[in-house]
């Protein structure tokens, strides 16, 4: 079942043969952004990290690496990705529940989590977790997609090369995104962000979006081409989309002539006062 055990979004599960693979394209693709926005807070030595919904790991890992002293929890629902985490002393791996499972209150000095509350129905509630779990002055940073432009916009005024190859992609995403609602996911969560931090009372709020170009068959199409044989399930009585629509973008994607306009990436931050 779909939202239930350790299942997220549209039929994942770290327990998959091809989850390894999967979150590693996933750190491929947007780690770069997510480092640098990072580094840009200027965290202090010694800080408090909390990673949640960390999948393998590399953004506990970078900031247990980059911060002089820091200690870094670092959180999934299920902790077998990060197996490979080398664990130094300043590392702490804890199987933990977001929206059930208590967070320290008053602590962190920074908390992050990429492609996590867009997943979970509880988001609000979650967020406010997250800022009564910040001391003050730390900052809480969370990373979410919005596919609006795959999914609503007419294709034909986005990049995609070869032009037709538009047609399946809007289609298999506009299914997924009113799939996802229809479930009490949010994959347009993204755009959202800056509102519901500032609505959680967090100030010095800022954002960016960031949306690659994708070339079939490259590393970043794989994160693309991992996600498909789900969707074929979770959408298979959908309307938006035929058989045929998934057979179509999984061509495109393993073809170096296709080149097309990603998801969009939206990274948001503030600090609690
Ligand atoms: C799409 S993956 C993203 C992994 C990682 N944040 C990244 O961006 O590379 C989502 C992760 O959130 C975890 N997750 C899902 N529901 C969760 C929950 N309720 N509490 C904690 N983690 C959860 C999943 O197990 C999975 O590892």
């Amino acid at each position: 079942m779909f939202l239930e055990g350790k299942h997220y979004g549209l039929g994942l599960a770290n327990a998959h043969n091809e989850t390894e693979q999967r979150l590693a394209a996933t750190e491929d693709l947007f780690d770069p952004m997510t480092f640098r926005l990072l580094d840009e807070l200027g965290l202090p030595p010694g800080a408090r990290c909390l990673e949640l919904g960390a999948g393998s790991g590399s953004v506990g890992r970078f900031l247990a690496d980059q911060i002089e002293g820091s200690t870094v929890v670092v959180t999934d629902i299920d902790t077998t990705q990060l197996r490979d985490l080398h664990e130094p002393d300043n590392v702490e791996i804890r199987e933990h529940d977001v929206r059930t499972d208590p967070l320290e209150e008053g602590h962190y000095d920074l908390i992050h989590a990429r492609l996590l509350l867009e997943h979970l129905p509880e988001r609000l509630a979650v967020l406010d977790k997250l800022v009564r779990s910040l001391r003050p002055g730390g900052w809480l940073m969370i990373e979410d997609v919005d596919m609006t432009n795959m999914a609503y916009l007419d294709h034909h005024r986005l990049f995609f090369e070869p032009h037709h190859t538009g047609d399946a992609c809007r289609a298999i995403t506009l299914a997924a995104v009113e799939h996802g609602a229809d479930l009490g996911l949010d994959y347009c969560f993204g755009r959202e962000l800056p509102r519901h931090l500032r609505n959680a009372g967090l100030v010095d709020v800022d954002a960016e979006a960031a949306s690659r170009l994708v070339t079939g068959g490259s590393s970043h199409a794989v994160y693309y081409e991992l996600l498909l044989p789900h969707l074929r399930v979770a959408l298979r009585d959908r309307p938006e989309v035929q058989e045929s629509d998934f057979d179509d973008w999984e061509t495109a994607l393993r073809s170096p002539d296709t080149m097309f306009q990603g998801l969009t990436m939206v990274s948001a931050w503030g600090r609690r006062p």
